[in-house]
């Protein structure tokens, strides 16, 4: 009977880890795609730098967290009506942390 409780209770933390957007695969090619099909020119645009990789490491950038990364890619994708889902948005997050941030999770 206790073994029974155990197992249950152990295949409901698994199920609630699974389910968690922390360890949902996240997908770095997706967001690569996305920052250069739908991010990459306005930066490059709005920097004047015409590269819209510099925006990102521009040393006096707005973002200096994780927390601020995301704020600002959410805010880019409503405020601009980019129309990302939720699961892009993350894949974009991840991509742009990797790849230029570098801010531990
Ligand atoms: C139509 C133009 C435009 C598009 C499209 C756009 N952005 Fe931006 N983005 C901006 C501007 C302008 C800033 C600078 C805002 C500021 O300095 O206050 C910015 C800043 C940022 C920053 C902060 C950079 C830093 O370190 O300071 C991030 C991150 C960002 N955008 C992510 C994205 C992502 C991801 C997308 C695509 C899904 C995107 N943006 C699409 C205009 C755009």
């Amino acid at each position: 009977m206790k073994m029974i409780f155990i197992r249950l209770v152990s295949l409901g933390v698994l199920s609630i880890l699974m389910s968690s957007p922390v360890l949902a695969a996240l997908d770095l090619a997706n967001g690569k795609t996305i920052d250069q099909q739908k991010c990459y020119a306005c930066h490059a645009k709005k920097t004047g730098f015409s590269n819209g990789d510099m925006i990102y490491t521009r040393s006096d950038g707005k973002v200096k967290s994780l927390a601020d990364l995301k704020k600002m890619v959410g805010l880019c994708n409503t405020e601009l009506r980019l129309d990302l889902f939720p699961e892009d948005e993350a894949d974009v997050v991840a991509y742009l942390n990797q790849q230029f941030y570098k801010f531990k999770p």
